[in-house]
């Protein structure tokens, strides 16, 4: 399928407020800066976003900010107007503020992820990082009372020069505390910060790839799920099998899935961008989400990339990273090898088997999660959350039509010359079989992972 451009966005990043607990060293939020009052959204704001987002068909909202749980009636009520919408929801929380009471009553409201902050297992670094002592330990109670609570946690560690020996061993803190997964997030450095190089935020390739081969170390001894939620350049990665749970994710503001939305309503392709495109209580949401066009349409995809094979997959790493060091969100992204650092490409499907037994009629069905939305020509397939692909619309119909009369179907009525497209929905989690045990979620493709298309 060629590239096309989204009518809405299908994630939003909310900031519900302005308001935060801690003062990270390394935060992206650029009017942290500006000192003063500190604002967050009302109850009525709330309602106007929800609606925005519902006539847009949005499928997935992250609440953020500042931190959330210090507004907490506000997360709370958010959190159940999007839910009443039929919107997935997640939360971004340090976790400090959480108490049982508090954790019990999002769970009942609907909240079943939360993205907390744990920079190391060592409290002395982790505390200077968040610039608050005593963080530590009321974040890690903060993960045992979201576990206690049935609410799934993933730590994000963001890895800079200060904390990236800590990888592993986070890592296997993260696991001990029930956390699902452990992100490594590649810092990316705040538009705030004047001179970035040789600071912290400035990372060596070695010391990249030292971070992800700890990331993988520790799923191998551990068990946890791994990533990163800001992609890297994949001629960085080179062995994309080895790295595979880095591959895939890209750059959602490129990829034209996401839309940042602060607590003033501005509204920003990536998360870490100043500039602001608009204001979508005066603008309206699909108003402001057009004037990314630049991002969506791949003005800023750095020109050595343009000729890669591999471009529509890795986006040309971080474009706000290639900002704060380069200078120009056209320039290469700093941890950027070149086509010469590519040795192993990407294996989709792992279990070459396996499409012979799609072919010998195994029988499918498609979960009742799957959300579908109608664009100019195509469609757009919510697997779960966050993770949205394109499909041709004879693929949506014909999916759409087994979800809603809960039938089953094989590859011969899907279509025997797509058979690979089925195994591609499989591994995706788009559908499921009760033929076939993949259980182990890990063996798929990870679930953010859209190779099939390009932004
Ligand atoms: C801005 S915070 C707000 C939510 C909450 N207060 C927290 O700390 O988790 C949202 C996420 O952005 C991440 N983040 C902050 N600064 C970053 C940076 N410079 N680069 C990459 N991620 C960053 C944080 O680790 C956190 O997971």
């Amino acid at each position: 399928m060629t590239d096309r451009i989204f009518s809405a966005p299908t994630t939003i990043n909310l900031e519900l407020t302005e308001i935060c607990n801690s003062r990270c060293r390394h935060c992206y939020n650029f009017w942290r800066q500006e000192g003063g009052h500190r604002i967050s959204l009302s109850n009525d704001s709330v309602d106007r976003l929800v609606k925005m987002f519902v006539d847009a068909g949005v499928f997935h909202v992250v609440l953020s900010g500042g931190e959330p749980l210090c507004t907490f009636d506000l997360l709370e009520y958010a959190l159940k107007r999007l839910k009443e919408g039929g919107l997935t929801v997640s939360c971004n929380s340090n976790l400090m503020l959480a108490t049982d009471e508090k954790m019990r009553r999002l769970r009942e409201a609907g909240l079943d992820h939360v993205l907390t902050s744990l920079n190391s297992h060592d409290p002395a670094v982790n505390d200077y990082m968040v610039n608050q002592p005593g963080a530590f330990n009321r974040i890690i109670a903060g993960i045992e009372l979201a576990r206690r609570n049935d609410i799934r946690v993933s730590a994000n560690m963001i890895v800079c020069r200060q904390n990236m020996d800590h990888v592993y061993q986070t890592g296997r803190l993260a696991a001990n505390l029930g956390c699902q997964r452990i992100f490594g997030t590649r810092v990316v450095p705040c538009v705030t910060l004047r001179d970035v190089h040789g600071t912290d935020y400035d990372m060596e390739k070695k010391d990249a790839l030292y971070v992800l081969d700890e990331l993988v170390r520790v799923k191998d001894d551990a068990g946890i799920m791994i990533g990163s939620l800001v992609s890297y350049p994949l001629c960085l990665l080179g062995d994309l099998e080895r790295y595979a749970d880095f591959v895939g994710r890209g750059c959602p503001a490129q990829r034209g899935h996401r839309m940042n939305i602060n607590a003033n309503g501005d509204g920003h392709a990536c998360v870490h961008e100043s500039i602001s495109y608009g204001n979508v209580f005066q603008e309206g949401l699909v108003a402001v989400w057009r004037k990314f066009r630049e991002w969506h349409a791949g003005e800023y995809l750095h020109a050595q990339c343009r000729s890669c094979a591999f471009e529509h997959v890795c986006n040309s790493g971080c474009r706000m990273s290639a900002l704060a060091l380069n200078g120009s969100l056209h320039g290469p992204d700093p941890l950027m090898c070149g086509p010469e650092g590519m040795t192993k490409p990407y294996k989709l499907v792992y279990d070459e088997s396996f499409h012979l037994r799609v072919k010998q009629g195994v029988r499918f069905r498609v979960p009742q999660r799957i959300r579908f939305r109608r664009e100019d020509g195509y469609c757009l397939l919510n697997i779960r959350w966050a993770n949205t692909i394109m499909v041709e619309n004879s693929v949506a119909q014909f999916l759409e039509r087994h979800k809603d009369a809960h039938t089953t179907f094989d590859c011969a009525e899907f279509g025997s010359e797509r058979s690979a497209l089925l195994a591609e929905l499989y591994f995706k989690d788009a559908v499921e079989s009760d033929d076939i045990a993949y259980d182990d979620e890990r063996s798929r493709v990870g679930l953010s992972a859209d190779l099939t298309v390009s932004r």
